[in-house]
C-alpha cells in the first residue's frame, strides 16, 4: 500500500506530465478546459483593462459612489497607469463610466474615447466632447471604428463594457489594482459567465497602502 507521500508525488508526477511544464498543477489550479473564443479579425486591436476594484469585487458603490477609490489614488505611489495608457491608441467605455468621468473638468484623456451605449444619441454628448468621443452601439462597432483607425491597443473600461469585450474574446491583457476595503454592494466588474474563463497570472505588485496589483493575460 502506497504511503500519504508517495501517493502525492505519483499524482504530482502524473499533474506534471499532463501539464507540459516544470511547475506541478494542483487539479484546483489548472487552467480551465474552456475559454472565451477569439472571434475577433487579426485587424481588431487587442483590448487592456486596468480598473480598481474593492477586496470583494466591487468598482463602484451602487450609486456609483468612488470615495472608497480616491484616498489610493491620493497616496503618491506609482500604480502604473501613466506607463498603461501611454501604450494605448485608444479608449472604449461604457455609458455608465462615460456619465461618472463627463463631469470631470478638466478633461481627463488625452486619448480619443469610444463611447458604447444602445441609448445614447450623439447630441446628447456635450459640445465640448463632440470632438473626442465617438459613439458605438455594440462592442463589435466600437472594434470596427477602432481598426478603421488604425488602433491596435484599445484600453476598455467599464464593468458590464468589459465583461461585453470579454464575451467576445477581445480582451487580452486585465490589471486588476485591489484595495483593501469591502463594500459589501456595489457594481461588480465580474458577473455570471458562459464559461469558465482561463487567465495566465503575469505579476502581483503589493504597494505600502494596502493595494495589489495583479496583471493576467487571456
Ligand atoms: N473602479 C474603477 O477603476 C472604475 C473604472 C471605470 C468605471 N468605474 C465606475 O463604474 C461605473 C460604471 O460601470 P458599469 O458596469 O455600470 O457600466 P459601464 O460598462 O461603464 O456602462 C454600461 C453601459 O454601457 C453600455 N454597454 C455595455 N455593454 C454594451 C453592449 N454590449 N452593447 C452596447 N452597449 C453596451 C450600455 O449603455 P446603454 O444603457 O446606454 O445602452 C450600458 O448600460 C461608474 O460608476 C464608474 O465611475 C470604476
Amino acid at each position: 500500500m502506497q504511503t500519504t507521500g508517495v501517493r502525492i508525488a505519483t499524482e504530482v508526477a502524473t499533474l506534471h506530465q499532463h501539464a507540459g511544464g516544470p511547475f506541478p498543477l494542483h487539479p484546483l489550479h489548472q487552467p480551465a478546459a474552456k475559454r472565451y473564443p477569439n472571434t475577433m479579425p487579426p485587424t481588431a486591436p487587442t483590448g487592456h483593462v486596468f480598473i480598481a476594484t474593492s477586496l470583494d469585487g466591487f468598482i463602484a458603490r451602487a450609486d456609483g459612489g468612488l470615495d472608497w477609490l480616491t484616498g489610493f489614488n491620493a497616496v503618491g505611489e506609482d500604480h502604473g497607469y501613466d506607463a498603461f495608457i501611454a501604450g494605448m491608441d485608444g479608449i472604449c467605455m461604457g455609458r455608465g463610466t462615460f456619465e461618472t468621468v463627463a463631469g470631470f473638468d478638466p478633461w481627463p484623456y488625452h486619448l480619443p474615447v469610444i463611447l458604447i451605449s444602445r441609448t445614447l444619441q450623439a447630441a446628447q454628448i456635450a459640445p465640448h466632447l463632440a470632438s473626442r468621443v465617438t459613439l458605438a452601439a455594440s462592442p463589435a462597432a466600437a472594434l470596427a471604428h477602432a481598426a478603421a483607425q488604425g488602433w491596435r491597443r484599445l484600453y476598455i473600461d467599464g464593468g458590464a463594457t468589459i465583461r461585453a469585450f470579454m464575451a467576445i474574446g477581445a480582451v487580452q491583457e486585465l490589471v486588476i489594482s485591489r484595495v483593501p476595503v469591502l463594500l459589501g454592494a456595489g457594481l461588480p466588474l465580474f458577473g455570471a459567465a458562459a464559461a469558465d474563463v482561463a487567465l495566465r497570472h503575469v505579476n502581483t505588485t503589493a504597494f505600502p497602502s494596502g493595494l495589489v496589483q495583479s496583471r493576467y493575460r487571456l
